[in-house]
């Protein structure tokens, strides 16, 4: 036992609910919630505003090494994220930054070094994580480990329901088409590919609504009665 608790894993393809039912399970357990895709994004968001080219893999090393993460926890059981004492909130979440994140991302030595830096945050335990690699690379030791999955097509209406909800006016074939382009590159990179532990629980969210979800995931964890 860590000494603030377990450590939590939740992984799968983007739309299918990991950020949301991530949080709702840590609060509901009183952990932290630390979504690592976020330190993909700082270490894309650098590398945009600094005009490296992802593809120099030297220079984004260099410049993953340097970068200093650090965190604040808040009420709803997030971790907010400061890098280099800055917070970048919504930038990091700019499409081309999403775009250069999924770039660098293949990066195996880069990939290391911001592995090293998840461990460091969830060593004590009491924590949530989500990401791609999460159960699989980061934390293979992880008490609970998740997998949520759900179907392209639903993942697309999602995605689609939200950006209308914004006020786009979103295509759907279109959205569609870049989530199966970003599963296939996810799931065939050769370093850390997207897939569920051996001792991940899969659960297909494409039929559940979040709080059937949130049930799901709070099921499993040993000692707790949801
Ligand atoms: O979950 P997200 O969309 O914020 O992730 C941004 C990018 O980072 C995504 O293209 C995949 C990558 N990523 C990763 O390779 N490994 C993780 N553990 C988390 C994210």
């Amino acid at each position: 036992m860590r000494t603030n608790g377990l450590v939590i894993a939740i992984d799968g393809p983007a739309g299918t609910g990991k950020s949301t039912v991530g949080k709702a399970v840590a609060a509901q357990l009183g952990y932290g919630f630390l979504s690592t895709g976020e330190m993909y994004r700082a270490l894309a968001y650098t590398i945009f505003a600094k005009r490296i080219d992802p593809e120099d893999h030297d220079a984004v090393l260099t410049a993953t090494r340097k970068l200093r993460f650090t965190f604040e926890r808040q009420a709803d059981a997030s971790l907010k994220m400061f890098v280099d004492g800055e917070y970048l909130g919504a930038k990091l979440h700019l499409e081309e930054v999403g775009n250069v994140a999924s770039r660098v991302s293949t990066n195996r030595e880069s990939r290391q070094v911001l592995t090293e830096k998840m461990r460091e945050v969830g060593a004590m335990g009491g924590i949530v994580m989500e990401g791609r690699d999460v159960g699989t690379v980061v934390f293979p030791d992880a008490e609970v480990k998740f997998y949520l999955d759900a179907s392209a097509q639903e993942r697309a209406k999602r995605r689609f329901k939200q950006l209308q909800e914004a006020g786009e006016n979103p295509n759907y074939d279109e959205i569609l088409r870049l989530i199966q382009e970003r599963d296939h590159r996810d799931k065939t990179r050769a370093a850390s590919p997207l897939k569920p532990a051996e001792d991940a629980f899969v659960i297909d969210t494409s039929d559940l609504t979040l709080q059937q979800a949130i049930s799901a995931v709070l099921e499993k964890i040993p000692h707790h009665a949801s």
